[in-house]
């Protein structure tokens, strides 16, 4: 809890270590009410020593014990509330000397789930960002890279299992029924990788052999009641293995890869290095527990922190700026070995149709917002904060643009010079960026932009067609969403489309402010498919007319743009709240009956813009507008489509034993799509077959989908199902996760009392946890951030329950809490009355006297804004 005005971190204000580590040994004796932690580092002058400086490490939340340098009880140090610092060092700290600390931590009352903590009776830790100096005293920061030796020692009964990094090399029996193991880790490595487990816990292990001929041993790590939900991630690990040796020569390098599942964690999952540590979301399936949307995060989770054991831990970021650079980078990885996984061109589309969906959902937003920040930022309060979806999803844009800019064998050769260069070290930006550019021989230097200006860019789009010179000229101009920024380096991949089909796809590299290009030879004025592939993460400013957008919609080859082009419509419609006409439903039952498109295609091409989405076209929202355009667009579509979808629904089926496979888990999509077209169509006629389809599922989405469209639909039934689906799953927490999730996301329905007034029962539930993250994600954020049209009220009950539920949790856990917090970031962009009440609760936040830091800079950044 800080009280003190807030402190603000700088990137320019980087200064290497004065010190840093060479071997560091820790002995903990785990105790959830009091777990000893001694430490023995070996100090070594850091890059930029001087002698006579103190020694300053980090603490938080410790109780010191003792200190020893050399051996020597040594009293020349001063103890603050984050940090100690020790005086009088041997020979001024000219060369190594070795300092020994004893401390202690209480575990079990940590429930911010930082540092080491307990969860149901188990223990692990959570390093990243700066949760090691709550285990012990350090110098806690990514450039200080070190060698572990790691000896846990516990009660055997209650620990029997005791992990950590690297390889295990002993195991022994102690007095009074403990016992210890001791791992060292090969490799150097900054603190925030550190990680421990230990508790009552079971694995399933496999055995492979990767590219060199070596053996690898792989494990996971559940409850034991949870051993059986492990297949696919043990599958999607072996597969990430594969898949990072093929794409990128990139071989496993430890003996051993462990991963673990933890019911209580913060974010989904952590790469520490040869023990991952996962929220159990990200590693649990079974067909009856998990949908098939668990099925395909768990792939990519389990990819992206693999693929961290590269990009990330061996080559590591030099401060906490930098985290785009591991972050961006992996999350470009993961999302290409998914859409590899995928096994055709057409699910690749569809994975980067869900990709960009999810950018312009939650990034676009952030961008345009309060706490808008460039991927590398130049400042932070609290760099919990920065683990946004701008870092990770907007940098793994940056990311492709390099491979767009320099194609897919281009950049391997930077990703191979940048591990030549780099293994080993914590780097920079400038550094992957260099690489690149050096490895391909081309100036990068307009790219950098990318890195230093926040805000989406806006590209102008105009044509001129020469019908009797057959030429057509594009200009483009782009303009930043910020005040004196400088024009960004943007591929945009495009393509004119003929009816003789003679224009092949081009790559244009719009530099400057504006730029023209001249098509020759052109025979009749062409349809303009541009940002194909969304080549790049900006916002095109191009009217294009209805027909024009039709066509695309039904014939451009790019299928990336097709959806686009359904979108734009569709979006147009809904902001001049109007219906669909005869022409788009046309265009839409054309797409639904063609037998060469993917299911999976269809039903993103039919799922309307998210209200985030549409929210972001406006200058001022009115939410409960939006909302009822939307509603009364698909209630269109539903009604005039019935017929197909009523057809979809019977040709859709997959019968036979679940697979969640891409072509299958498509079919269920656009299945239960239709399912809830018919529902919206005539809840009264269609919840029959909801209901028969809830209760003869054999897999978690289609019992999950009926159920949800029962509830959302306001059917009879939905009560009786609602208490069937709980008492069936009552023992499985993620699955009670979604029961609680489904009735909190419930929009508004005439006649049917207020969500909030569910939802405040549902936090008064015996399930109900306010110290376990994913349940309170499950009601609480899944309220105010993922139910627009119930949250928004014009009596602003919404923004009062947010207000006490970020004060609540604040205390309890400020990570979550912060997450909440950023609930009303886009208070601005709101007509009357939601804005002003918007206000008083942000206000009502700030009040407090004892916000943590992490909330503190949000809500301050808002009212600022
Ligand atoms: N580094 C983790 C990842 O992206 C995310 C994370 C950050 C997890 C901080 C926990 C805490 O994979
Ligand atoms: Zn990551």
């Amino acid at each position: 809890m800080k009280t003190d005005l807030p402190q603000s971190f700088r990137r320019l204000e980087y200064r290497p270590p004065n010190f840093t580590f060479g071997k560091v040994a820790l002995d903990i004796a785990l105790d959830p009410a009091r777990t000893i932690v001694k430490s023995s580092l070996e100090v070594l002058p850091g890059p930029e020593f001087k002698p006579g400086e103190p020694l300053v490490l980090q603490g938080q939340e410790l109780e010191f014990v003792s200190l020893r340098i050399n051996g020597a009880a040594h009293r020349h140090f001063e103890l603050n509330p984050e940090s100690i610092t020790i005086h009088s060092l041997p020979n001024e700290g000219r060369e190594a000397f070795m300092v020994e600390i004893i401390s202690i931590c209480v575990p079990e009352k940590n429930t911010s789930l930082m540092g080491l903590y307990v969860s149901n009776g188990n223990f692990f830790t959570q390093c990243e960002a700066e949760g090691f100096r709550k285990i012990t005293y350090f110098l806690d920061r990514p450039d200080v890279m070190a060698r572990y030796t790691v000896t846990l020692r516990a009660r055997e009964t209650e620990c029997p299992v005791l992990l950590s990094n690297g390889n295990l090399i002993h195991k022994e029996k102690l007095p009074n029924g403990w016992h210890s193991a001791v791992w060292e880790d090969p490799f150097p490595k900054p603190s925030y990788l550190f990680a421990l487990v230990a508790g009552k816990l079971e694995c399933i292990e496999e055995t492979i052999t990767t590219g060199s001929g070596a053996k690898k041993l792989l494990q996971i790590w559940v409850e034991p009641h949870d051993l059986n939900k492990t297949r696919h991630a043990m599958d999607s690990l072996i597969a990430s293995i594969h898949w990072d040796e093929k794409r990128y020569g990139l071989e496993l390098d430890l003996e051993r890869f462990m991963i673990v599942a933890v019911g209580d964690f913060n974010m989904g999952a952590m790469e520490n290095k040869g023990l991952n540590i996962f929220n159990t979301k990200y590693v649990l399936a079974q067909p009856e527990t998990a949908t098939d949307a668990d099925f395909a995060n768990i792939e990519s989770v389990v990819g992206h922190e693999y693929f961290h054991n590269w990009t990330g831990n061996r080559v590591t970021c030099q401060d906490w700026f930098q985290l785009s650079l591991k972050e961006g980078l992996t999350v470009f990885r993961d999302q290409e070995f998914s859409a590899d996984q995928m096994g055709s061109e057409s699910g690749r589309a569809v994975k980067r149709i869900e990709d960009v969906r999810t950018l312009r959902q939650l990034q676009f937003p952030e961008d345009a917002g309060p706490m808008a920040h460039p991927i590398r930022p130049d400042e932070y309060q609290e760099i919990n904060n920065f683990y946004t979806v701008t870092v990770y999803e907007k940098g793994a844009e940056v990311v492709r643009m390099y491979q767009t800019l320099l194609g897919v064998d281009g950049f391997r050769k930077g990703m191979d010079l940048y591990f030549k260069r780099h293994d080993g070290q914590a780097v920079t930006c400038e550094d992957f960026l260099a690489a690149m550019a050096d490895a391909n021989g081309r100036d990068l230097t307009q790219f950098k932009n990318w890195y230093s200006q926040a805000g989406t860019p806006r590209v102008k789009v105009e044509e001129h067609y020469n019908e009797a010179s057959k030429q057509y000229v594009l200009t483009l101009t782009q303009s930043s969403a910020k005040v004196n920024q400088q024009p960004f380096h943007i591929p945009l991949k495009m393509r004119l489309l003929t009816s003789n089909d003679d224009q092949k796809e081009q790559l244009l590299e719009l530099t400057q402010e504006k730029q023209s290009w001249t098509f020759e030879n052109i025979s009749e004025e062409p349809v303009l498919s541009i940002n194909r592939g969304f080549s790049a993460p900006i916002i095109l400013n191009f009217v294009q007319d209805e027909a024009d957008l039709l066509t695309l919609f039904s014939s451009d080859d790019d299928a990336f743009n097709r959806w686009e082009a359904g979108q734009k419509l569709a979006m147009q419609f809904i902001l001049d709240n109007r219906l669909p006409g005869a022409q788009l439903i046309a265009a839409y039952r054309t797409l639904l009956l063609d037998p060469d498109l993917d299911p999976a295609f269809k039903e993103l091409a039919m799922t309307l813009p998210a209200e985030a989405y549409l929210y972001e076209q406006c200058a001022s929202v009115d939410p409960q507008n939006i909302y009822s355009a939307r509603r009364a667009f698909r209630h269109a579509i539903a009604t005039e489509l019935r017929m197909e979808w009523a057809a979809l629904y019977q040709q859709m089926q997959t019968p036979g034993d679940f697979s969640p496979d891409g072509v299958s888990a498509g079919k269920r999509s656009l299945k239960n799509l239709a399912l809830s077209m018919l529902l919206d169509a005539d809840v009264a006629i269609w919840s029959a077959m909801a209901v028969n389809q809830y209760q003869n599922a054999n897999n978690m989405t289609d019992r999950y989908v009926a159920l949800s469209g029962l509830v959302v639909n306001g059917s009879k039934q939905a009560g009786i199902c609602l208490r069937d689906f709980y008492s069936r799953f009552t023992d499985d927490a993620l699955v009670i996760d979604k029961w609680f999730a489904l009735q909190a996301s419930r929009p508004p329905i005439a006649g049917v009392e207020p969500t909030l007034v569910d939802v405040m029962r549902l936090r008064e539930h015996e399930a109900f946890k306010l110290n376990n993250p994913n349940r309170v994600r499950s009601v609480i954020h899944a309220f105010c951030m993922g139910n627009p049209a119930s949250f928004h009220q014009a009596d602003g009950s919404g923004y009062a329950f947010w207000a006490d539920a970020v004060l609540t949790l604040d205390p309890i856990n400020p990570q979550v809490a912060a997450r909440l917090a950023r609930g009303l970031d886009r208070w601005r962009l709101f007509a009357e009355p939601y804005q002003s009440k918007m206000h008083a609760a942000l206000e009502k936040v700030a009040a407090s006297k004892t916000l943590s830091a992490d909330v503190r800079e949000v809500i301050s950044k808002a009212l600022a804004s």
